[in-house]
């Protein structure tokens, strides 16, 4: 243990808040903010109950959260820490006594017992950090959590059936130390603490465990002691519910109205705790996977406030809690200096480019709304995010289908047959209906499945409008891609009839393609300035050669570059290698540098940023190094991120800290590096001279469904988490 605190010594994290103004909150003790509990430490990353796991919450937060330990006995009456009862699940006891029968506190003694090491107890969350940290009494628990302790016994009967008494064990320990709440869902138990238990100083509360379950004591479900708040009074000063008691989902996980629960509770004099928060839960589809949207669901929300939360990942609540709580968004001042340009629109929330994507974007803040432009068979040109119909439309659904091709010349299509857009005329798409993207499918993240066939698709004239429509929007970004192929293959010149257009365009114009001979022709034919002209690099890059940078330079005024290509990470790991010079190169040329795609979504984001995607935004605009544009298609995110409170006092995340922490033996060797981009990737011929007798269409091919194409790969990152935890009323 000693050398884990050397190494904390060195990850020189600090992270000062002030707390959040005092006034207004309605909590019980109105004008106290609500607190936070650290389940296990950090457990959502850390082994559960390890000493790096509440370490962490220290470093990440401030010590005024309150740390949580599941307190267990050993057969001689020593106290620790561990999630569950079976020793098993979340340690590596089994290999250090195989020969046992069972697993429990009970069958070991506390020598036994401090050889054995903690390991991650949720599949879905990294291992690298097995079998470092061993078991900790919960002495060594106390000191850590100088501010505060909750202790939850959850067996105490188990502990009786074996001899040991759990309350003489925790009145002797709070003679010793201080104890801030004692929770247990058995009243038997909470009823023998009671005299012993100065309300001043340790708070009884009682937890809830699911409404359907049976309390042995009353014989009545939690459900309806839930409605019998004056009897639980009697014995303790607050309840621990799940937070579905509070606000409850339907059967398709969605937010149904808040219950009277909280408020109910505070009229009797209880304090109100909700459990079951972690980054990496599947949630109500209402908060769009973002994890600080529902904590402020629980405080912010006009009507009550829980009085804190037990959360796997502190530092979350922590920031919902001091920085993003009692925000007004219409009046609140931008902080940051980041230009905010949508992805398709808000397409986490709606169909990609979709009017209603558009209109949730502006809504939620975003600077630049963008169109990905594609022609019809009659040419004209309009927006959608693939130029497969099967990838946004239920094309696949109608009689079209027949229309079906190969066009292996389009890279995306993985040589397999599309339903393009220039094989339908612009009438004929206007009666497709639209379908939600689905990124995240093979991890079982779904994108709202009740907007999936609302809005409808732009023309780009429709789309040149928005603007006068929505002020706030400071410009739009046009996307153009497939030239080459549609002058070739297809007769069409994008480029002309997207410039034919933009003459009766009003606002500031942006042009984006992977293709320097696309931009070149607007450059030339369009007269455009490199300001308005936008390169995307379409490949992960380590490093940019000056020549590379001079090219770009030549034609265009600002790149999109990929997030992985400013921090190089790898989606199952700690990330361990540093960041790349490539912003820095890019901008000190006088380049603007965009980076994308920023989601919600927690398999989006490294473990470095703790699954929340406010702290990885907040990684890129104010770390180093500070990038000019998000790309996202979760504006919101990112626009209620721009205006927090204490945007100058936040704690810097430095990727790569968690790597000391790691166990050695399992972290994975550093990754072949990604390739430097080199004047060949951008140098390109011009574009073809359209032709105007295209070869004749290749034979119609049989289309595959998406649906069908798509392998749900067994991803354990999200299984477990979906099974674990369903809970609807
Ligand atoms: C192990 O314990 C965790 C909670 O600490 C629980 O979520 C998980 O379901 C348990 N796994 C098994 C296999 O019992
Ligand atoms: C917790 O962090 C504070 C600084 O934020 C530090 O002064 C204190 O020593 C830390 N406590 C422990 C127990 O590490
Ligand atoms: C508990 O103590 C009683 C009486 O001393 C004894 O009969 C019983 O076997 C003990 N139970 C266990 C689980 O040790
Ligand atoms: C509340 O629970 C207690 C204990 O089970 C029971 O005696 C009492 O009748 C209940 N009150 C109501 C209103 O249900
Ligand atoms: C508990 O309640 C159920 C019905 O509510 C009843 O059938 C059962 O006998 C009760 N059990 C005890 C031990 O009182
Ligand atoms: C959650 O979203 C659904 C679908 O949009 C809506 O009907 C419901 O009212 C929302 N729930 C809350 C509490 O806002
Ligand atoms: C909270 O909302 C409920 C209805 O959902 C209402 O009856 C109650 O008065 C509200 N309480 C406050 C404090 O606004
Ligand atoms: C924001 O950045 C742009 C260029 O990136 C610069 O022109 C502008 O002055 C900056 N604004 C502020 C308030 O710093
Ligand atoms: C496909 O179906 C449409 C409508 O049913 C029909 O008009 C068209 O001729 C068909 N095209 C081919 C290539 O079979
Ligand atoms: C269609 O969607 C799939 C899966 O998202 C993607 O791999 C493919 O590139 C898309 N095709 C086109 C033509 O955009
Ligand atoms: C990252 O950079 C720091 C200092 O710039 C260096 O000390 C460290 O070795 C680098 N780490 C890796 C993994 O390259």
């Amino acid at each position: 243990m000693a050398s884990f605190r050397m190494v904390f010594l060195i990850l020189i994290i600090f992270f000062i808040l002030q707390t959040a103004s005092s006034s207004s909150w309605k909590t019980l003790n109105a004008g106290k903010p609500p607190v936070v509990i650290a389940r296990g430490g950090f457990s959502g990353l850390l082994p559960d109950s390890s000493d790096s796991a509440y370490g962490m919450v220290n470093l990440t937060t401030a010590p005024d959260v309150t740390l949580w330990c599941d307190l267990q006995l050993t057969k001689d009456n020593a106290g620790i820490c561990f999630p569950n009862l079976n020793f098993d699940n979340g340690s590596n006891v089994k290999n250090v006594y195989p020969n046992h029968k069972e697993w429990r506190s009970v069958d070991f003694t506390w020598k036994e017992l401090s050889t054995v090491t903690l390991k991650q107890d949720v599949f879905s969350r990294p291992n690298i950090f097995d079998g470092v940290s061993n078991i900790l009494p919960i002495e060594e628990v106390a000191k850590i959590g100088t501010s505060g302790l909750w202790l939850n016994i959850q067996h105490s009967d188990f502990y009786t059936q074996h001899n040991l008494s759990m309350r003489n064990y925790v009145v002797s320990l709070s003679s010793r130390m201080k104890i801030n709440f004692i929770s247990s869902p058995e009243i038997s138990f909470l009823k023998s603490m009671k005299k012993d238990a100065k309300p001043t100083k340790t708070k009884l509360i009682f937890r809830f465990l699911n409404q359907d379950q049976i309390d042995p004591f009353t014989n009545q479900s939690y459900a309806s002691l839930a409605k019998n708040l004056s009897y639980i009074k009697k014995f303790a000063s607050g309840i621990l519910v799940p937070k579905f008691y509070i606000w409850p989902i339907s059967s398709d996980l969605y937010l149904q109205p808040h219950t009277s629960l909280v408020t109910d509770a505070h009229r009797q004099g209880l304090q109100v705790f909700a459990s079951d928060f972690a980054n990496d839960f599947v949630v109500a589809y209402n908060y769009s996977y973002d994890p600080t949207t529902e904590y402020l669901h629980f405080i912010d929300n006009g009507n009550f406030s829980v009085d804190g939360f037990l959360s796997d990942f502190p530092l979350t609540p922590y920031r919902a809690i001091n920085c993003f709580s009692q925000l007004d968004k219409k009046k609140a001042k931008k902080q940051g200096n980041v230009t905010i340009i949508s992805k398709n629109g808000a397409s986490g929330d709606f169909t990609d480019c979709t009017d209603l994507a558009y209109e949730k974007a502006v809504r939620d803040g975003v600077d630049i709304i963008d169109c990905t432009v594609q022609v019809s068979k009659d040419k004209i040109p309009f927006c959608m995010s693939s130029i497969d119909l099967m990838n946004v439309t239920n094309v696949f659904d109608t009689s079209f289908r027949n229309l079906s091709s190969t066009a292996s010349e389009i890279k995306e299509t993985n040589h397999r047959s599309g339903i393009f857009t220039f094989s339908l005329t612009m009438s004929q798409i206007q009666t497709l209906k639209p379908v939600i993207s689905n990124p995240h499918r093979e991890q079982n993240l779904f994108r709202n499945p009740r907007n999936n066939n609302l809005g409808k698709f732009l023309t780009l004239s429709e789309f040149l409008l928005l603007p006068n429509r929505y002020s706030s929007l400071s410009g739009i970004l046009i996307k153009v891609e497939h030239a080459a192929y549609l002058a070739t293959h297809q007769g069409i010149s994008i480029v002309d009839a997207v410039l034919d257009e933009l003459k009766r365009a009003t606002s500031k114009i942006l042009i984006q393609s992977t293709e320097k001979s696309v931009l070149m022709e607007f450059k030339e034919k369009g007269k455009m300035s490199n300001e308005e002209l936008v390169y995307v690099v379409d490949e992960d890059i380590n490093d940019v050669t000056d020549s590379a940078v001079k090219d770009i330079k030549s034609f265009a005024g600002s790149v999109v570059i990929s997030k992985k290509s400013v921090v190089p990470y790898h989606e199952e790991i700690v990330r361990i290698q540093n960041e790349t010079n490539v912003v820095p190169k890019l901008r000190s040329s006088g380049l603007r540098v965009y980076v994308e795609t920023f989601s919600n979504e927690f398999v989006t984001q490294p473990f470095d940023f703790f699954s929340d995607p406010t702290v990885e935004i907040d990684y890129f605009v104010r770390g180093y190094p500070e990038v000019d544009g998000i790309i996202t298609d979760f504006p919101a995110t990112t626009a209620r991120y721009i205006k927090n409170q204490c945007y100058r006092q936040m704690g810097m995340i430095r990727t790569g800290e968690l790597v000391p922490l790691a166990n050695k033996e399992i972290l994975p060797p550093a990754e072949v590096p990604y390739p430097s981009l080199v004047d060949s990737n951008v140098a390109e011929p011009p574009l073809p001279e359209v032709r105007s007798q295209p070869p004749p269409a290749s034979a119609p091919t049989k289309a595959k469904s998406k649906a069908q194409e798509v392998q749900v790969s067994f991803n354990v990152r999200t299984m477990l988490v979906l099974v674990s935890f369903f809970v609807i009323v």
